[in-house]
């Protein structure tokens, strides 16, 4: 008997329980968030020794030192005297301090002074921060919560090569603008894995584009959709090389988007808050930012969020509702929507 293969023909959305039931969100925890890569930040936010850089995942808070060697460290942003705070934000420090009651760490994580404790009392060197992984790519910084994380390299080095001749290795970050949205986090992801709904959401970015080229092309752990930016509408800079004069948008499994223009990097992260709110960062980039037009860039970006928060929150209500359950995706557009959810289905073995 031959097996029944899952296709986009054949496979409907996920049910719409997925989307608000707190159980599902707690399994994604586990088995996504606590497994996979994370994007915290731009490398460029912590070039010198004892820059720091927060960040939560899943529920976790976490902090990114670069180190004397210019390496990076990453902990957890977990004093082990009583579960303190080593930073409240992002700063340049010359040794952590615990926000609590004062215990010294060095910024490679080893306890130095440990507050109100004699040697007797306490052994420092056994309580040192707690270690995560953290890795470097193409300029932006991941951390990974388990154990031993799969390489992430290995699963978005291809990134690079169908961006060339575009290289946002280099690009400097310069601010980041946080969105809390009513809606699961994957709500947020599957819109912006399509651009089937670009004519009716986004009238403006319509123009801007060429929506009849509009291509989504799928790979292992990340999906591109991309486009020509041929008008002279374009709020980006328009290339001298007319092979950069395109808009790449990249998804990478899970949470992960880098929107990419000529000279300029938006990435965006999304993280879930709880089973139907999300917080979605957008950090911009730009390659010269001294020549880019960041105000119309950024002006730009906010009209067009502003237009996926109010269909992306109706679409809530709308799965949240009695009169929905599941639907159908379009063979041709909604290839990386059905990609996405294939991969959350196999992440949680449902
Ligand atoms: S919790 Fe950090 S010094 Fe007490
Ligand atoms: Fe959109």
């Amino acid at each position: 008997m031959t097996e029944k293969i899952n296709t986009i023909e054949n496979q409907f959305t996920l049910p719409s329980k997925w989307y608000f039931e707190n159980s599902y969100l707690e399994r994604e925890k586990t088995e996504i968030f606590l497994k996979e890569w994370q994007l915290v930040g731009s490398r460029t936010q912590i070039r010198n020794p004892g820059e720091i850089l927060l960040a939560e995942v899943a529920d976790n808070p976490i902090i990114v030192i670069c180190q004397k060697d210019n390496t990076l460290k990453a902990f957890y942003n977990v004093c082990q005297h009583r579960g303190g705070p080593l930073a409240y934000e992002n700063c340049s420090v010359s040794k952590l301090q615990c926000k609590y009651h004062g215990w010294v760490y060095e910024l490679n994580g080893d306890l130095k002074n440990a507050r109100g404790f004699n040697k007797t009392e306490l052994n420092i060197e056994d309580f040192g921060l707690q270690p995560i992984h953290v890795t470097e790519w193409m300029g932006q910084v991941f951390v990974n919560l388990s154990n031993s994380p799969q390489d992430l390299h290995q699963h978005i080095d291809e990134i690079k090569t169908l961006t060339s001749p575009i290289d946002f290795s280099d690009y400097v970050f310069k601010f980041r603008q946080s969105y809390q949205i009513n809606c699961n986090w994957k709500v947020y992801m599957d819109n912006f894995l399509e651009g089937f709904h670009i004519p009716f959401v986004h009238p403006e970015l319509n123009k801007v584009i060429d929506y009849k080229s509009y291509k989504t092309e799928i790979y292992e752990r990340f999906s591109l959709q991309w486009c020509p930016l041929d008008s002279e509408l374009s709020p980006y800079g328009k290339s001298e090389n007319s092979k950069e004069n395109k808009a790449f948008y990249f998804t990478i499994y899970p949470n992960i988007i880098l929107n990419i223009a000529p000279g300029r990097l938006q990435t965006n992260i999304v993280e879930p808050k709880n089973s139907k709110t999300c917080v979605v960062h957008f950090d911009y980039h730009f390659d010269n930012p001294e020549e880019a037009d960041i105000e119309k860039d950024a002006d730009f970006s906010e009209m067009v969020q502003q237009e996926d928060i109010l269909i992306c929150e109706n679409v809530q209500k709308g799965l949240e509702s009695k009169g929905y359950d599941k639907g159908k995706f379009s063979p041709l557009n909604e290839q990386g929507v059905f990609h996405f959810q294939s991969l959350v289905k196999s992440s949680l073995n449902l």
